[in-house]
C-alpha cells in the first residue's frame, strides 16, 4: 500500500475531538461519514456499485434524486468480465469505473463484488466473478488498479463467505480454515496486496457466529493481524450489531439504511460507551487513523486536494471500451456444423422471440442497479448491425407479469423484511395465475408461428433481476416464465434456432441443449450488450469468452447441495470444503453440462511443444516452473484463446481436487499464424493449507501440469517432480 506521511494524521489526530472522532467512523447519510470542516477533512463520499456509479439518493432517506445529472455509463457485471479471462480487460474496465465515480464526485465505488459462485441459486451471483479463487486473484487486482488510478477507493465486498442471500443479515456460516484459506480469501488477499484497495466491505453473514462486519476473527485478527491492512474497513449497510464488538474489532466506519444516523451503533452509543470507561478511546483512534491514511491516500487532505485527479462520466471513450470488453465476454457454448455466426449476405429475414431479446437490465439487481445513459438490448443492437434491409421480426414469445410496487424501498426492505416481502410476492403471483396462463398460451402460440415461417431464428431466452437480485435467492436452477417449453416448441417447428440466453447464472438446459445447434451465452453486459452480442452472432466479432464457473446439469449435482447446506436460515455449513466447482465436477467424474473454462470459437487452435523447465535451486526458498507452448490459430479467421494451466498433485497427504486452475493467458492469433505462449508458476501453485502448520505447504512429489482450453479440454500435460518442501 501507498506510505503516507504519518506525522500528518498524528497532526490532525492532536486536534481532534472525541465527539468528531465518532463523526467520521459512522455514516452521517446514506452513502457518506461524517466530516470535521473546522479541520478541512471532508466526509467520505460512497455510492455502489460493481457496473457503474449508482442514482443519487436523498441524504438520510432511499428517495431518489430524480434529476437527470446522475445518468452513467453501465458497464459489463462482474461475471461479464470475469468470463473475458483478460486482465487488460479488467485494468480497462477499473478505469472506466474509477473515472465515472470521481467524475460523479465520489471518493469510494464499492466495488468490486468478488465472492465466490458457491452456488448456482445466490441471488447476486451476477455481480461476483467466479467459482475459483485463482481467477478472482488474476482479475481483481488489475480491476482495483483502474479503479484507483483516479484518486478514488475500490472497497473490495463481501468479506467473507458471503454466498447467499437467504437470511442474509443473521445466516452463521461454517467453513474449515483449509477452505477459507484456499477459496474463500485468496481473492481479498490479491485485492489488498497485489490490487491495493483502499478500502475493503464485510459482509452480512456472520462467520463462527461472528457478524463478518464487526468480527474479531475476520476484521483484527485476520484482515489487520496477518494480512496487515492498513487501509479503512467499512460495513455492509446494516451489517454492525453491537457497539463493543464492532468498536473493538478492526472495523473502521459503520454504514446502515436508515436515517437516524445518531443513533447508529457506533454513533452514540459508543460515544456515551467511552465517556463511561467501557470502550477505550483508542479503540476510536485507530479507525481515524485508519480513515486519514485513507484520505491522505487519495489527496482528499489540505494542499493535496489541488492535485487530485478528476473523473469524467459518459464519455464516448467509456462506451468504446464498454463495448470491447463486453464482446470479449460473450460466451460461445455450443456451435453444431459451424450454425454460428449469421451469414448477412444469404439473410433475407431475420426473427428474434423471447422478451431478452428487448428488455433492459440497468436498472434492476439491488444495489448494483443502474441508472444508465442507454443500454441497447439485443433487438437494437441488432438492427444497429443489420444496416436496415433485412427485415427483423419480433414475437415476446413468453409473459413477464409486471411487478407489484412496494411501499418501502428495496433496499431498507430487503433487511428488514425478507420473508415478507417474499410472500407478498409468492401471494401476488398466485392471484396472477390465471391471467399468465391466459397470456403464456397467447405469446406461445404467436413465437411457435413466426419460428414456424421464419427460416433464422434466434431465441432470445434467460432470466432478468426478478431473479439474479440482491436480498433474494433463487428457488432452483429452471429457466422461469415457461421458458423450456417455449424453446422446445420452438425447436420443434424451427431446428435451426439460435438460443441465446441472458443471465446472470446458470440455468438448467437439460429439456433442449441437445436439440439446440448453437448456444450463445451473455451475462448482463453492460450498456453495449445488444450491440456485442449482434456482432458475435454475425460473425463481425470471433468469441472468445470462457466460463467462469461450471455449468452443472442440475441443482443436485451442485456441491454446495449435494454436499454441503445452502438456503439455510439460522446456520449453513459448507461440508463440501475446498471442492467447490470444477474441485468438485471433475474430480468425482460428474457430468456438466458446460465445464469451467469452456467457450467455443469461429476457428480452432492447436496446442503444441509442450516445454517446462524446472529450476529449484536459483531462488531461494522458492521454484520456477517454466511453461512454454505454441498456439496455432487453424482456422481462417483471427480469434482469441484462453490457455489454462491446471495442476494436479498426484500424491498428497490431504484430499485435494484432481486439478486446480494456476495459470492462464489471453492469446490473439491471425489465421494460420502460431504464437509461443510462456506461462511461470511457483510454489504459490502446488501447495494447500496445512491445519496443522498454519501455513501452505508443498510437499515434494510428482505434479501433472495440464495444458488445457477448459477444465475438460486438457490439451498437453507432462508431469515434473518437485525434490524440495516449501512453505508460504
Ligand atoms: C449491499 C452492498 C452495498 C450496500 C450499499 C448493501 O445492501 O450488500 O453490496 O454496497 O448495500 O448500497
Amino acid at each position: 500500500m501507498k506510505k503516507v506521511d504519518e506525522t500528518r494524521i498524528e497532526e490532525l489526530m492532536s486536534q481532534l475531538t472525541l465527539e468528531e472522532k465518532i463523526d467520521m467512523i459512522h455514516g452521517a447519510g446514506l452513502f457518506e461519514t461524517g466530516g470535521v470542516p473546522r479541520l478541512g477533512i471532508p466526509p467520505l463520499k460512497m455510492s455502489d456499485g460493481p457496473m457503474g456509479v449508482r442514482k443519487e439518493f436523498a441524504r438520510d432517506s432511499w428517495i431518489n434524486i430524480g434529476t437527470t445529472d446522475d445518468y452513467v455509463s453501465y458497464l459489463p457485471s462482474n461475471s461479464a468480465l470475469a468470463s473475458t479471462w483478460s486482465r487488460d480487460m479488467a485494468y480497462q474496465t477499473g478505469k472506466i469505473l474509477g473515472a465515472e465515480a470521481r467524475g460523479r464526485g465520489k471518493d469510494v465505488i464499492l466495488a468490486p463484488g468478488i465472492n465466490i459462485k458457491r452456488s448456482p441459486l445466490c441471488g447476486r451471483n451476477f455481480e461476483y466473478m467466479s467459482e475459483d479463487p485463482r481467477l478472482v486473484e488474476e482479475m481483481v487486482a488489475p480491476l482495483i488498479k483502474g479503479i484507483q488510478e483516479n484518486d478514488l477507493a475500490a472497497c473490495v465486498k463481501h468479506l467473507a463467505v458471503n454466498n447467499q442471500e437467504t437470511d442474509r443479515l443473521a445466516v452463521d456460516t461454517y467453513v474449515d480454515e483449509r477452505t477459507l484459506r484456499e477459496i474463500y480469501f485468496p481473492g481479498f488477499i490479491a485485492a489488498l496486496d497485489k490490487g491495493e484497495s483502499h478500502t475493503i466491505m464485510g459482509a452480512y453473514n456472520r462467520l463462527y457466529g461472528e457478524h463478518c462486519s464487526q468480527s474479531r476473527y475476520l476484521l483484527t485478527k485476520i484482515v489487520r493481524d496477518e494480512w496487515g491492512y492498513d487501509g479503512a474497513v467499512v460495513s455492509d449497510w446494516g451489517g454492525v450489531h453491537d457497539t463493543k464488538e464492532a468498536a473493538e474489532s478492526g472495523l473502521d466506519i459503520e454504514m446502515s439504511v436508515t436515517g437516524d444516523f445518531n443513533n447508529y451503533y457506533m454513533a452514540n452509543p459508543l460515544l456515551k460507551a467511552v465517556r463511561n470507561g467501557e470502550i477505550k478511546e483508542e479503540c476510536i483512534d485507530k479507525k481515524i487513523r485508519n480513515i486519514l491514511r485513507t484520505m491522505l491516500r487519495l489527496n482528499m487532505l489540505g494542499e493535496d486536494r489541488k492535485n487530485r485527479k478528476v473523473g469524467t462520466y459518459n464519455s464516448p471513450a467509456h462506451r468504446e471500451a464498454i463495448l470491447a470488453c463486453a464482446e470479449e465476454s460473450i460466451i460461445l457454448l455450443k456451435n453444431e456444423n459451424n450454425r454460428l455466426p449469421l451469414k448477412k449476405d444469404s439473410l433475407d429475414t431475420l426473427a428474434i422471440i423471447g422478451q431478452n431479446g428487448e428488455r433492459l437490465h440497468a436498472g434492476g439487481g439491488g444495489s448494483a442497479e443502474i441508472k444508465a445513459l442507454y443500454e441497447i438490448s439485443p433487438l437494437l443492437g441488432m438492427k444497429m448491425e443489420l444496416g436496415g434491409d433485412i427485415p427483423v421480426k419480433y414475437a415476446k414469445g413468453y409473459y413477464v407479469p409486471s411487478k407489484k410496487e412496494r411501499k418501502l424501498n428495496w433496499q431498507q426492505d430487503s433487511l428488514e423484511n425478507q420473508e415478507a416481502a417474499k410472500e407478498e410476492a409468492r401471494l401476488y403471483a398466485e392471484k396472477l395465475k390465471e391471467e399468465i396462463k391466459i397470456r403464456q398460451e397467447e405469446l406461445l402460440s404467436e413465437a411457435v408461428q413466426l419460428a414456424r415461417e421464419t427460416k433464422e431464428v434466434i431465441l432470445m431466452v434467460g432470466l432478468d433481476h426478478d431473479h439474479d437480485i440482491e436480498g433474494r435467492d433463487r428457488n432452483d436452477m429452471k429457466l422461469p416464465y415457461d421458458q423450456d417449453r417455449l424453446i422446445n416448441e420452438v425447436l420443434a417447428v424451427n431446428p435451426n434456432t439460435i438460443v441465446v440466453v441472458v443471465a446472470g447464472s446458470p440455468v438448467e438446459m437439460n429439456s433442449w441443449v441437445d436439440n439446440a445447434k448453437a448456444i450463445a451465452w451473455s451475462y448482463y453486459a453492460g450498456m453495449e450488450g445488444g450491440r456485442a452480442l449482434a456482432k458475435v452472432l454475425l460473425g463481425d466479432v470471433n468469441p472468445s469468452g470462457k466460463l467462469a464457473e461450471t455449468f452443472p446439469k442440475k441443482l443436485d449435482d451442485s456441491p454446495a447441495h449435494k454436499l454441503g447446506e445452502f438456503g439455510n436460515y439460522g446456520k449453513v455449513t459448507y461440508n463440501e470444503g475446498v471442492y467447490v466447482g470444477y474441485r468438485y465436477y471433475d474430480s468425482y467424474d460428474i457430468d456438466v453440462e458446460f465445464p469451467f473454462g469452456h467457450g467455443l470459437s469461429y476457428t480452432t487452435f492447436e496446442y503444441s511443444d509442450l516445454v517446462i523447465k524446472l529450476d529449484e535451486t536459483s531462488m531461494e526458498d522458492d521454484v520456477n516452473v517454466g511453461i512454454r507452448i505454441t498456439i496455432r490459430n487453424t482456422g481462417t479467421v483471427s480469434g482469441a484463446e484462453v490457455v489454462q494451466i491446471y495442476v494436479t498433485d498426484k500424491e498428497a497427504s490431504v484430499s485435494r481436487p484432481v486439478h486446480e486452475l494456476k495459470g492462464f493467458t489471453k492469446v490473439y492469433i491471425e489465421p494460420g499464424k502460431e504464437q509461443v505462449v510462456d506461462i511461470k508458476l511457483h510454489k504459490g501453485s502446488f501447495g494447500f493449507y496445512d491445519i496443522n502448520k498454519h501455513s501452505f505447504v508443498v510437499e515434494p512429489g510428482d505434479f501433472k501440469i495440464q495444458v488445457s482450453s477448459s477444465s475438460r479440454d486438457i490439451r498437453l500435460s507432462k508431469t515434473i517432480r518437485l525434490n524440495k518442501e516449501y512453505t508460504y
